[in-house]
């Protein structure tokens, strides 16, 4: 490749390009909002933090922390790691600024970029974006049910309704070392391989999510978390989805679920959209009711949720559906002359600062070529001026669908042009 060679954007990292950028935008703001509606508060934490943290966080054995993470020495020759999720830096964030000594539960809600050194396909992304909620410091069925909530209802509010909620519990101290040496004792009865006996010793649950055929077949009858909870534990997760009935909110009971992150207990989610092929999480959550002690805080419970912003859109396009803004702008102006250039650069500004959309064609264009510029960036009402209009004192307001135009005085433009648009 010579030098002069054009770049060329990092393997497997979207880029968003209007319009297009748009959907993206819409579904990011409305699962945020979701969220804040439901009072969690905003955080934004770095991009990068210290390696064992989510090695200590997210867990060893997971593929994030052994396969995926990007990590790096900076030239202070301390290992830090793009980070991969969420959880465990917000986790890290109320441990060190102590917002668990305040009320509790502590709610907050984050959206941005994560960073796993994924194989790239359809859906699956090396720079890949959530919105997500922590709710940390109460251990309350009602509040795992509003987590869920929240995320039901952002997905509605983009009009998305191709999804279904899985949910299950993954137990606690009390009920799932038992369960594990069960799971094991299974597994360890059947002919695995070297590399998945290994996995079986060090996280037997991860070999239920083997996904090729013959190891499928042989724990189609392994003994399931579900069937073995502590009566605490079952008590949970019967109120969670008491809750959810309660709520309307529709969930199917998968007991194989494994997620791919190793602080979960008791309640375990995720939502699934068959619109998307192979990668059809569309978000992703549960309770991690040791992290907080194992990242060096109190013994405090949290829950929360990560939703896939890049695949939401993904679903809204596989669904046919569109969110946000088609349009650029509200209005464009055509100046065709100096002096009309100076008045409409002006008017452009004072409705810009009514909060009204407008862009203006630059670059001294003809009136065929404007009026097409015009027409591709959505606006509704174009404003054609030529040195003569302004002479007389006058703005031609057209309206782009019905092409009908009336001259309006410069003074009035602002206000003409608002009382048009909230007709
Ligand atoms: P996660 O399931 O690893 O959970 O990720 C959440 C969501 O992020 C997934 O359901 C998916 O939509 C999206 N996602 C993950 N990896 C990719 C990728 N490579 N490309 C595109 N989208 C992707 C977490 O990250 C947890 N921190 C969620 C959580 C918060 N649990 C408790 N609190």
């Amino acid at each position: 490749m010579s030098d002069s060679a054009a770049f060329q954007g990092p393997k497997g990292v979207p880029d968003y390009l209007p319009p297009d950028s748009a959907q993206f935008v819409a579904v990011r703001d409305g699962l945020l909002d979701a969220a804040r509606r439901a009072g969690y508060g905003d955080i934004e934490l770095p991009i990068f933090e210290d390696t064992a943290l989510f090695a200590r966080g997210v867990g060893e054995s997971t593929d994030v922390v052994s396969k995926e993470m990007y990590t790096f020495a900076d030239r202070g020759e301390r290992s830090v790691t793009l980070r991969p999720e969420g959880t465990a830096g917000v986790m890290r964030a109320v441990i060190q600024h102590g917002l668990d000594r305040g009320a509790l539960p502590v709610k907050l809600c984050y959206s941005g970029p994560f960073f796993r050194y994924e194989r790239p396909q359809a859906g699956r992304y090396r720079q890949l974006q959530q919105v997500g909620i922590e709710a940390i410091g109460v251990d309350d069925p009602a509040l795992d049910a509003e987590v869920i909530a929240v995320a039901d209802a952002g997905f509605r509010s983009l009009g998305l309704d191709g999804f279904r909620l899985e949910i299950t519990s993954l137990g606690d101290d009390t009920c799932r070392p038992a369960y594990r040496q069960l799971l094991q004792d299974f597994l360890f009865k059947l002919d695995l391989d070297e590399a998945t006996r290994k996995r079986a010793e060090i996280n037997p649950l991860r070999v239920l999510d083997d996904k090729r055929p013959d190891v499928r077949a042989m724990t189609a009858d392994a003994p399931v978390m579900l069937d073995h909870l502590s009566e605490s534990a079952k008590a949970h997760f019967d109120t969670v989805l008491a809750h959810l009935d309660a709520l309307g909110v529709p969930y199917v009971v998968n007991p194989r679920m494994v997620r791919g992150l190793d602080y979960y207990t008791k309640t375990t989610f995720e939502f699934v959209h068959d619109g998307l092929g192979a990668q059809s999480g569309i978000g992703g959550g549960g309770r991690y009711d040791g992290l907080m002690s194992q990242l060096g805080g109190q013994d405090l419970s949290g829950i929360g949720f990560g939703l896939g912003v890049d695949r939401t859109v993904l679903a809204l396009a596989a669904e046919g559906k569109s969110v946000g803004a088609t349009s650029r702008v509200d209005v464009f102006g055509v100046p065709l002359g100096e002096q009309a250039k100076s008045v409409l650069v002006v008017l452009a500004a004072k409705l810009r600062a009514a909060g009204v959309r407008v862009d203006l064609a630059y670059g001294d264009r003809g009136l065929k070529g404007a009026m097409r510029a015009a027409d591709r960036s959505g606006a509704v009402l174009a404003l054609v001026a030529g040195d003569r209009d302004i002479e007389a004192g006058t703005v031609g307001v057209k309206n782009l669908g019905s092409g009908e135009q009336v001259d309006v005085a410069v003074d009035s433009v602002v206000a003409d042009v608002l009382s048009r648009l909230s007709n």
